[in-house]
Formats: structure tokens, C-alpha cells, sequence
């Protein structure tokens, strides 16, 4: 009786298998949602820069979210995307800072998800660039291999085009940094990152290009940058950013076309 039982039980897992297609690997969940499309590609080419896959299950566990149409968290950067846009066209602003009072309030998690929001109108290619040169995050964030990287750009290791990476969205182009570098706030005020910043700037008129840097009031990082940006976002944490943090950080942008705030971390 109980081998017929486990025969039937046996039988039963083969049609639920046959029935029910066999999980997909999470890289996939996120390929198939982002078939690439010649015609959408614009100005960017692709044919040099490196595409690498990513797995929707590592993006979700660090609360990236906006490549996924389907989740209530990419519409409230769609929303965010569109307010940010508007204000740049008027403008004609096409880059844009991310920073902060003070750390860890998410920065890096808002500046990218914008970028894949951005991406995601096809008239708009969304260059991601990683000039936190004390804690770069991007590239772990996204899941990114970083043999090549800003680092190899700034030591004249490596060309523009080699440190690209596009992470299989269309229209997204990442310029990932995969460790400290050893005078950052020197760095981010020397020529080879003002021509970069010109060049991104420059090249493509339908190019918005974002740059996550660091905290305000934590390191000189940010404020050496910032002048060469056309536009600052500032995002706060709840329970974490106080009016004083906040009061001092605008002080600093006081010179900045500081587009608006984004209130993160809220209950
Ligand atoms: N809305 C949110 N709710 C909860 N946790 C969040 C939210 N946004 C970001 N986080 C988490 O907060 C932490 C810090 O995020 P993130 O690295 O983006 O901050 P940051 O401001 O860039 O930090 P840093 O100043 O070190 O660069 C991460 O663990 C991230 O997953
Ligand atoms: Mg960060």
C-alpha cells in the first residue's frame, strides 16, 4: 500500500513539473524583461561597450527596483524620473549629482534606480557614473564585474570606452569604480575629471549622466565636484538626516542648481 502511495505521490511531482514551466534563474527573470532592441539603442554603441547580464534576485537584495515594471517601487521613481527631467530640459541642464548630509541615507540605491528609470524612456540614454572614490558602491550594487574600471581611466590604464559597461538594459551605460583611490577629493577636482565630466556632458545631447557621490558634510569630496555639475539632487533619510545636517548641507549647495530633495527611508 505505501509503495503505491509513493508511486502515486511519484507520478504526481512529474505532471506538476511537466505542467508548471522550471523556475527560471534569476538571471534570466531580468533578460527576458529587457530584450535588446537595435533601433532603441540610440547614439550609444554598444558594439564596444561590454554588456554584462544581471540577476534580478542580487538587485532586489540591494532595493534596486526600477528595471522592473511590475513593482510599486519603480513607478515612485518614474514619478521622480519625470519631475527631474522636466526641470533639466528646461534648463538645459544634462548632468546631475546625487549626494547627501551624511552617509547612508541612499544615495547610491535612489541614483540608480533613477538611471534605470531614465533608461526606460526611449527618447533618453542614462549614463550612471560612480565618483563616490571613497566607498564606490555601483558596481556591487549592480553586480558588475570591475576588471576595468574609473580606476584604470584616472592611472591611464585604460580608454573611455573600455571602462563602459551596459548592464543588458537598453540605453543604461555604467561607468563603474571599484576601489578608493588614494586622494579623493584631489581627484575629483584634478583636469582628468573635469575633461570627463566634459566629455560626458558633451557627446550626446539626449544623455542625461548621473553622478553618485559622496556625503556633503563627511569629506570635501563632494563640494570639490559639484561646481562642474549642472544640477544636485539631495536625498535625506528619515531618522537620520537632522534640519541642522540639512540646514549646513544647503549651504554648500548654496552656488548649486539644487533641483529638489528626495525625503528616503520614509515609513
Ligand atoms: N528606502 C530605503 N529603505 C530602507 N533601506 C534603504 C532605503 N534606501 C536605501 N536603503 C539601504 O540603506 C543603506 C545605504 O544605502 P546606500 O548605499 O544607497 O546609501 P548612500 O547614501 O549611498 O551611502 P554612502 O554615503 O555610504 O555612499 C543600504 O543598505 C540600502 O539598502
Ligand atoms: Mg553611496
Amino acid at each position: 500500500m505505501e509503495r503505491i502511495k509513493q508511486a502515486i505521490e511519484k507520478v504526481k511531482q512529474q505532471q506538476s513539473k511537466e505542467a508548471a514551466p522550471a523556475a527560471q534563474p534569476q538571471q534570466e527573470r531580468l533578460l527576458e524583461k529587457h530584450t535588446f532592441q537595435a533601433e532603441n539603442l540610440l547614439e550609444v554603441s554598444y558594439s564596444k561597450t561590454r554588456v554584462v547580464k544581471l540577476r534580478a534576485g542580487h538587485l532586489e537584495k540591494h532595493r534596486i527596483f526600477a528595471f522592473n515594471k511590475n513593482d510599486p517601487t519603480s513607478l515612485i521613481f518614474d514619478v521622480l524620473r519625470t519631475q527631474i527631467l522636466q526641470k533639466m530640459e528646461e534648463n538645459g541642464w544634462r548632468t546631475l549629482a546625487v549626494t547627501s548630509p551624511t552617509p547612508a541615507v541612499g544615495k547610491t540605491v535612489v541614483a540608480i534606480n533613477l538611471a534605470m528609470s531614465i533608461a526606460q524612456k526611449t527618447d533618453r540614454t542614462a549614463m550612471l557614473v560612480d565618483f563616490d572614490l571613497r566607498q564606490p558602491r555601483i558596481g556591487t550594487y549592480l553586480g558588475l564585474p570591475m576588471d576595468k574600471s574609473l580606476n584604470d581611466l584616472l592611472e591611464g590604464k585604460a580608454e573611455l570606452s573600455d571602462i563602459f559597461v551596459n548592464p543588458d538594459i537598453p540605453r543604461l551605460v555604467v561607468l563603474p569604480t571599484r576601489s578608493a583611490a588614494r586622494n579623493p577629493s584631489e581627484t575629483l577636482s584634478s583636469s582628468a575629471i573635469s575633461g570627463l565630466i566634459k566629455e560626458l556632458r558633451e557627446h550626446y545631447e539626449s544623455r542625461i549622466t548621473i553622478f553618485d557621490l559622496p556625503s556633503l558634510l563627511h569629506s570635501d569630496d563632494a563640494i570639490a565636484v559639484i561646481p562642474q555639475i549642472d544640477c544636485i539632487l539631495m536625498v535625506v533619510a528619515n531618522g537620520m538626516s537632522t534640519k541642522r545636517e540639512i540646514d549646513d548641507a544647503l549651504r554648500h549647495l548654496s552656488k548649486a542648481n539644487l533641483l529638489g530633495t528626495v525625503f528616503n527611508k520614509a515609513q
